[in-house]
C-alpha cells in the first residue's frame, strides 16, 4: 500500500510581537510568571497591517510550492482550515489561489477548493480529508495543499487575551511522502458543547475553565476510540505527542491524562505502585466525588515521579517550543506542535526515521482526534528548510499601547487605520476587504 502523508511544511508567523512578561504583565498587573510559568507563554504574534489570514496563508503556501518546485498543475486540491474567515460564501481558499496565480504562469481552475470549520481541530481534518482524496484514487497524481490559519482574538480583559496568536501553516499531502505518513488508526471524542463559540462575532464567547474540561473529557473519549482500533498505546511507543495548544499549560494537563491513561495495567504502574499506590479504581470508592478526589490526589503524586517527568521532558515538551513564543494558532496549533517537535529532534541529532508520533488535534465546540503518524525517511531534510527561528526573532516588538491598536483594527475588520511597523519584502500584501491581495 502506498504511503500518504505530509510530504513538506511551511509556517509564516505574523509578524508583529507582544512580550507577556515585559509588556503585558505590568499593564495587567500581574505577576509575569502567571504567563511564562502558569500559561507556558512568552509572547504573543500578530498580524501586521498589511497582512491578514489569506495573506499569511498564502505566504506560506507560495514559500512551500517555491521550495518544492511545483505549479498550480501539481495541486489537485487546496482545502483552508481557519476559524478567522471574513466571507460567508466565498471559501479563503480561492483568495489565496488568487494571490498564488499572480505569481505563476497556470491557475487553479482544476484544482477543488474549500473551507473547514470545526474551530481548531478542522487543519486536522482537511489532513484527513486530503488523505482520503489520494487514497480513493481521485487525485490524478496530484498533491493537496492544506492551509490553516487563523488570527486568535479575544477581547480585552477576557483571560483569553493573554492566549492570543497569529498565523499559518501550509502542508503539502502526497503519495510517498518525505515528513510523516498518516495512518488509518485513528479515534474521535465529540459532543455538542457550548464554552466556546463565536455566533456572528469576532472575539469568542467562552468559559476559560470549562473549555478545559472539555477538551481532556474528548481528547481521553479519542485516545480510548483510538486505542479500539489501533490496540492499547503505551508510553514508550511515541517519539513525541503533538497537542493542540492553546498554551503551553493545556498540554501540561493532557500529557498528565494520556500517561496515566497508558501506564494502567503495565510494568510502569507496577513500578510505580511503591512509590504512589495503584491508580484509584472506581468501584473501591462510596461515592463519585470520594473517587474524584482520589484520583486528583493520585494525579498529584503521579505528576511528581521521575518516571512521568522524563517522559514528559522527552516525549511532550519539545512539542511546545514554537507555541511558547507565538500563542494560539487555532487552526496551526497542533502543526506546529508536531513542527517544534521534529525540529527538535534535528537539533540534537536524533534520528526519527521509522519513529512514531501519536497526534492528539481538538476543536472547541467540541471534538478531538487521535491519529499515530510514521516519520519517514526523508524528514531531517525537509524540517531543516524552515525558518520559523529567523521569523520569531525578527518580529517587531510591539509596546502595549501600539498592541490596543493592533487589536482595534482587527476587531473592526481592518477598516481601522493603522501604518506598517514592518517593511513588506516579496510577499503577499492586505490591500483592502474584497479586493486582490497584492504580491509585493
Ligand atoms: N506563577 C506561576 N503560575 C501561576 C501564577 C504565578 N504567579 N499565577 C497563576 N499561575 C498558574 C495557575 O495556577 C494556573 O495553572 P494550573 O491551571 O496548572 O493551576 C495557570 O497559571 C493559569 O492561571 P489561571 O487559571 O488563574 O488563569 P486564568 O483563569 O486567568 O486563565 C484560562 C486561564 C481560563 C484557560 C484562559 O487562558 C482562557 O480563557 N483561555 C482561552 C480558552 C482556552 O484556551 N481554553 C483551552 C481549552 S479550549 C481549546 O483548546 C480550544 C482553543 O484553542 C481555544
Amino acid at each position: 500500500m502506498t504511503a500518504v502523508g505530509i510530504d513538506a511544511i511551511e509556517i509564516w508567523t505574523g509578524k508583529l510581537k507582544l512580550d507577556l512578561a515585559e509588556t503585558f504583565a505590568p499593564e495587567k498587573g500581574e505577576d509575569p510568571e502567571k504567563y511564562t510559568k502558569g500559561l507556558g507563554l512568552h509572547a504573543s504574534s500578530f498580524p501586521d497591517a498589511h497582512e491578514d489570514i489569506v495573506t499569511m496563508g498564502a505566504n506560506a503556501a507560495h514559500r512551500l510550492m517555491d521550495r518544492k518546485g511545483l505549479t498550480p498543475d501539481d495541486i489537485g486540491r487546496i482545502d483552508v482550515a481557519t476559524e478567522s474567515a471574513f466571507d460567508n460564501s466565498k471559501p479563503v481558499s480561492t483568495y489565496i489561489a488568487g494571490c498564488l496565480e499572480q505569481v505563476y504562469d497556470e491557475d487553479f481552475h482544476h484544482a477543488n477548493k474549500g473551507e473547514r470549520k470545526f474551530a481548531c481541530i478542522a487543519g486536522t481534518q482537511s489532513l484527513d480529508d486530503a488523505y482520503n482524496w489520494i487514497k480513493a484514487g481521485r487525485n490524478r497524481g496530484r498533491a493537496a495543499l492544506v492551509v490553516a490559519t487563523d488570527t486568535a482574538l479575544y477581547a480585552r480583559g477576557d483571560p483569553g487575551e493573554a492566549t492570543q496568536g497569529a498565523g499559518a501553516v501550509a502542508m503539502l499531502i502526497t503519495e510517498d511522502p518525505s515528513l510523516v505518513e498518516l495512518s488509518t488508526d485513528q479515534g474521535y471524542g465529540s459532543a455538542d458543547e457550548t464554552d466556546f463559540l463565536k455566533p456572528n462575532q469576532q472575539f469568542p464567547s467562552v468559559d476559560g475553565k470549562r473549555s478545559m474540561q472539555v477538551y481532556l473529557a474528548r481528547m481521553r473519549e479519542a485516545l480510548e476510540d483510538y486505542e479500539s482500533v489501533a490496540g492499547a498505546s503505551h508510553p514508550e511507543d511515541f517519539a513525541y505527542i503533538p497537542f493542540h495548544t492553546p498554551f503551553p499549560g493545556m498540554v501540561r494537563k493532557a500529557g498528565l491524562l494520556g500517561y496515566r491513561h497508558m501506564i494502567r495495567n503495565t510494568s510502569v504502574e507496577e513500578e510505580l505502585a511503591e512509590e504512589i499506590g495503584l491508580q484509584p479504581r472506581e468501584e473501591d470508592y462510596e461515592d463519585r466525588e470520594a473517587y474524584e478526589e482520589a484520583i486528583r490526589n493520585h494525579m498529584d503524586d503521579l505528576k511528581s515521579t521521575a518516571e512521568y517527568q522524563e517522559w514528559y521532558g522527552e516525549v511532550i515538551e519539545p512539542t511546545l517550543s514554537i507555541a511558547r513564543q507565538v500563542g494560539n494558532w487555532y487552526t496551526g496549533s497542533v502543526h506546529i506542535a508536531r513542527a517544534s517537535a521534529l525540529k527538535s529532534a534535528a537539533e540534537t541529532g536524533v534520528d526519527l526515521a521509522g519513529e512514531r508520533l501519536l497526534v492528539g488535534s481538538y476543536g472547541s465546540g467540541a471534538q478531538a482526534e487521535i491519529h499515530a503518524e510514521t516519520v519517514r525517511d526523508g524528514w531531517k531534510d525537509e524540517i531543516e528548510q524552515l525558518n520559523v527561528d529567523e521569523q520569531i526573532e525578527g518580529r517587531y516588538d510591539l509596546s502595549f499601547e501600539e498592541y490596543e491598536n493592533v487589536h482595534d483594527r482587527h476587531n473592526h475588520d481592518k477598516t481601522i487605520e493603522m501604518e506598517d511597523f514592518t517593511v513588506p519584502d516579496e510577499e503577499f500584501v492586505f490591500t483592502g476587504r474584497g479586493r486582490m491581495n497584492e504580491r509585493l
